[in-house]
C-alpha cells in the first residue's frame, strides 16, 4: 500500500494524539510536514519521524507533494488554512468545529466539491461502537417514533486553561464557549441519532463563573426536529470535573442512551442491556477525549485511497454547528429561530445578570 504524506498543521494539545495515531499507522502514513508558528511545538511533533520537515507557515507545505492536512489549530483559522489546502487539491481532515460561522462553512463544503477533494471534520465519538449500534437500531425503527432526546454536560475548564491560551475563549478567535467547543460533540451525537432535519432551536446562554472570558461558560436549549423528536440540553464548564456526558433518546417503544462511550439500551418488553466500547488501543490526553480518533483518522484514509464518500465530511461537520449557532442567535435575540437562519460572527452576549 502506498503510504499517504500527510502534514500536521498545528501541533498544540489534540496533535499529541495525532502523533500516536500516526505512530499506530506507520505503514499507512508517512508524516512529511509538521507546522506550528510555535517552532518548539512543531519540532517536538515531528521528532520519531524520519524525514519530517518542521515549518512554521502552513503555505510552505505545498511543495512537499501532499495527500492529506490534518488540521488543529484555532477555530478562525479551520477555514483559512482548508480552503487555501483544497484549492491546493489536498484532501483536508480538520477538528471540530469546521469553522465559527456557517457562511464559512457552506464555502468551505464548495470548495470541497468544485476542488474534488476529500473534507472531513473529526466527530471521533461518533465511532464509538455503542453509539454505532443504537444509531443503527433507530434507523431500523427498533424505538418507534422518536419522542425526546436529551443531552448533559457537566465539565471544567479552569481559568487557567483560559489564561494560558492566545485564542480560547475569545469571540473571533474561539467562536464561543461551551457550545462551540466542549459539547459540540455530544451535540453532534444527538443529532445524527434523530436523524432529521432541524425546524427551530431556542435556547439561552451565559457566563456565569469565568469572568476573565468573554464567551459563555453555560447553555441550554430546546431544539426541535422536523421528525417530531424535542431535543433538550444543557451544557456548562464550570462543574468541579469533567464528569461522563449523558445522551437520552426516548421513542414510543423504549430508550437509548450513553454515558460517554458505555452505551445503553432498553426497548420496551426486552431486558435492558450494555454496549462497551471495544477498542482502548490509544491512551494519550484526558479520558474524555475518547479513543475514536484513530479510527476515524482511518476511515478517512479510505476514502483517500478508495474515492469513496466521506462519513464525516462537511455537509455533516455543519449540523451540530448550525445548532449552535442557532443557540446563540436565539439567545441574543431572546427568540426561537427558525432554520435556515442569517448568521453571523458573534462578538459578545448579553449576560442575564
Ligand atoms: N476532537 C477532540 O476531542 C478535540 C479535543 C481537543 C481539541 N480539539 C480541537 O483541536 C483544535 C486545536 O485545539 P488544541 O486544544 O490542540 O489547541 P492548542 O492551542 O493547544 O493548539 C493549537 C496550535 O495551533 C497553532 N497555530 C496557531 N496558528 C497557526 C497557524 N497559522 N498554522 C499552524 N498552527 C497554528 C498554535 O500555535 C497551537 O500550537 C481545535 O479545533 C479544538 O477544538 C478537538
Amino acid at each position: 500500500m502506498k503510504k499517504l504524506r500527510v502534514a500536521m498543521i498545528g501541533c498544540g494539545r489534540i496533535a499529541q494524539m495525532y502523533k500516536e495515531v500516526f505512530s499506530q499507522l506507520k505503514d499507512q502514513v508517512e508524516v512529511v510536514c509538521a507546522v506550528d508558528p510555535k517552532e518548539d511545538r512543531a519540532q517536538a511533533f515531528a521528532e520519531g519521524f524520519e524525514n519530517c520537515v518542521v515549518l512554521t507557515d502552513y503555505k510552505q507545505c505545498f511543495q512537499y507533494d501532499l495527500d492529506v492536512m490534518h488540521l488543529a489549530t484555532p477555530h478562525n483559522l479551520h477555514p483559512i488554512i482548508g480552503t487555501d489546502a483544497m484549492r491546493h487539491k489536498i484532501n483536508v481532515l480538520i477538528e471540530k468545529p469546521m469553522a465559527i460561522t456557517l457562511q464559512d462553512a457552506d464555502a468551505m463544503i464548495q470548495v470541497a466539491e468544485e476542488e474534488g477533494v476529500k473534507l472531513g471534520i473529526i466527530f471521533q465519538t461518533r465511532y464509538v461502537k455503542g453509539c454505532m449500534d443504537i444509531k443503527k437500531l433507530i434507523q431500523e425503527g427498533k424505538l418507534g417514533k422518536l419522542l425526546t432526546a436529551r443531552s448533559y454536560l457537566s465539565w471544567s475548564r479552569s481559568d487557567e486553561y483560559y489564561s494560558q491560551s492566545d485564542w480560547k475563549g475569545t469571540w473571533d478567535k474561539e467562536g464561543g464557549g461551551v457550545l462551540i467547543d466542549q459539547a459540540i460533540h455530544s451535540i453532534d451525537r444527538v443529532q445524527w441519532l434523530i436523524g432529521d432535519d432541524v425546524e427551530w432551536i431556542d435556547g439561552t446562554v451565559d457566563n456565569r463563573a469565568h469572568h476573565a472570558v468573554e464567551v459563555e461558560d453555560v447553555a441550554e436549549a430546546f431544539i426541535q426536529f422536523k421528525n417530531g423528536c424535542l431535543y433538550q440540553l444543557y451544557a456548562c464548564n464550570c462543574y468541579s470535573y469533567d464528569a461522563p456526558i449523558e445522551i437520552e433518546i426516548v421513542g414510543e417503544k423504549g430508550k437509548v442512551g450513553l454515558k460517554q462511550d458505555l452505551a445503553w439500551v432498553h426497548l420496551d418488553g426486552e431486558e435492558y442491556y450494555e454496549i462497551r466500547d471495544g477498542y482502548d488501543g490509544l491512551s494519550v490526553g484526558p479520558s474524555y477525549w475518547g479513543c475514536s480518533h484513530i479510527t476515524q483518522i482511518k476511515d478517512f484514509y479510505r476514502s483517500v485511497r478508495e474515492s469513496l464518500p466521506v462519513f464525516v465530511d462537511g455537509v455533516e461537520g455543519r449540523k451540530a454547528l448550525e445548532i449552535i449557532k442557532g443557540i446563540y442567535k436565539s439567545s441574543i435575540e431572546r427568540k426561537k429561530i427558525y432554520v435556515p437562519f442569517e448568521d453571523s460572527l458573534i462578538t459578545c452576549i448579553k449576560s442575564h445578570h
